[in-house]
């Protein structure tokens, strides 16, 4: 059943959505997503007992995380009932931003398949207006609040607001297309401070997400600072850098299959390297159930993925899950 739906959303995406503008494309899938009550439908879930996994200490149903892009209520609740262990919000700022003017986002076609490439620039609704909407949303899964600042204090101020919210906290020092949050990324030994502070600043267990752009500097020097903070958990990771004049800003990142190589290769790499001391979201390129199978076998604790609910639709988190439970 989820094979022949997963074939029909891929003939609707490829046919229909793929040849609509961007913009249009993406309200009429928030319209869906907000309106429809996709969430009743347990045809999008898998519930097995075998394939629940801690992250933090914290327990999730499976090992699949919506990873950051949506902060609507609305469409985090429904997501929350489409399969995910997991549910990741929008990197959230202290103000509220509008984020980069349009175009913000285009779709890439690669031989490796569909994938977006985005200058969003955390358009989000601020700290204040995003705790009000948090205290109605109901946890079916567990949710995991990303923030995102310019200073220490930005990430300490997120934390001690949205913490008490959240299940698990993620902190953003690697979106490639504002400055503010990429450029952590470049300064490792200012990064200490930040990540002593946000340690202090909540008893949550806490996610620090790296950037695919910068291996060295996170296996040198930003995982170990993060060990030594008493932070365990990673998320490898965020878009990559790229050009593209399609864009408003004439940069962006890049998501979807064509990044899975370097995920794998991030993953392989920080597990040698750091044994079972650290838990390791892997996220980037996930688009099939072989992939997120491949990224579980080579030690990810949990794989994290949102191009692929774009591109593949929301029944591949059961595909994934399905054939998971197969290997059981
Ligand atoms: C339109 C868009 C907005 C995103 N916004 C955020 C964000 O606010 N915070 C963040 O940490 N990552 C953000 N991401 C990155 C994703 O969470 C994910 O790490 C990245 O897309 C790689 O995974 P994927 O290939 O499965 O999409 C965004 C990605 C896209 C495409």
């Amino acid at each position: 059943m989820s094979r022949v739906i997963g074939a029909l959303y891929r003939l609707l995406y490829d046919g229909i959505l793929c040849r609509l503008p961007e913009p249009t494309a993406v309200a009429l899938g928030q319209t869906a997503l907000r309106l429809l009550p996709w969430d009743r439908l347990s045809v999008f879930r898998l519930d097995d007992r075998r394939l629940a996994v801690t992250l933090g200490g914290v327990r999730l149903p499976n090992p699949l995380i919506l990873a950051a892009m949506y902060y609507d209520p609305r469409i985090l609740r429904r997501a929350m009932g489409l399969g995910f262990g997991a549910v990741t919000t929008k990197s959230i700022t202290v103000d509220p931003r509008p984020g980069h003017p349009a175009p913000n986002l285009a779709r890439v076609r690669t031989a490796a398949g569909p994938g977006l490439v985005n200058c969003n620039g955390f358009q989000n609704p601020g700290l204040e207006r995003f705790r009000a909407t948090l205290a109605r949303l109901p946890h079916r899964v567990p949710l995991i609040v990303s923030v995102a600042g310019e200073s220490v204090s930005d990430y300490v101020t997120l934390v001690t607001a949205l913490g008490p919210a959240a299940d698990l906290v993620e902190f953003n020092i690697s979106s490639p297309n504002t400055r503010l949050v990429y450029e952590w990324s470049k300064k490792p030994r200012e990064l200490v401070a930040l990540l002593r502070a946000v340690r202090a600043a909540t008893n949550k267990p806490l996610i620090v997400k790296l950037s695919p752009d910068f291996a060295d500097a996170n296996e040198f020097e930003i995982i170990p600072a993060a060990l030594e903070a008493g932070i365990r958990i990673v998320n490898y990771g965020n878009t990559r850098s790229v050009e593209d004049r399609r864009l408003s800003q004439g940069s962006g990142g890049l998501s979807g299959p064509e990044i899975f190589p370097v995920t794998l290769e991030n993953l392989r790499r920080t597990r040698a390297r750091f044994g079972r001391e650290l838990e390791i979201i892997a996220t980037g390129g996930v688009d099939s159930p072989e992939k997120a199978r491949r990224l579980l076998r080579e030690g990810a604790t949990a794989v994290g993925y949102f191009t692929g609910f774009i591109t593949r639709g929301p029944i591949l988190a059961r595909e994934i899950l399905e054939s998971l439970r197969a290997d059981r």
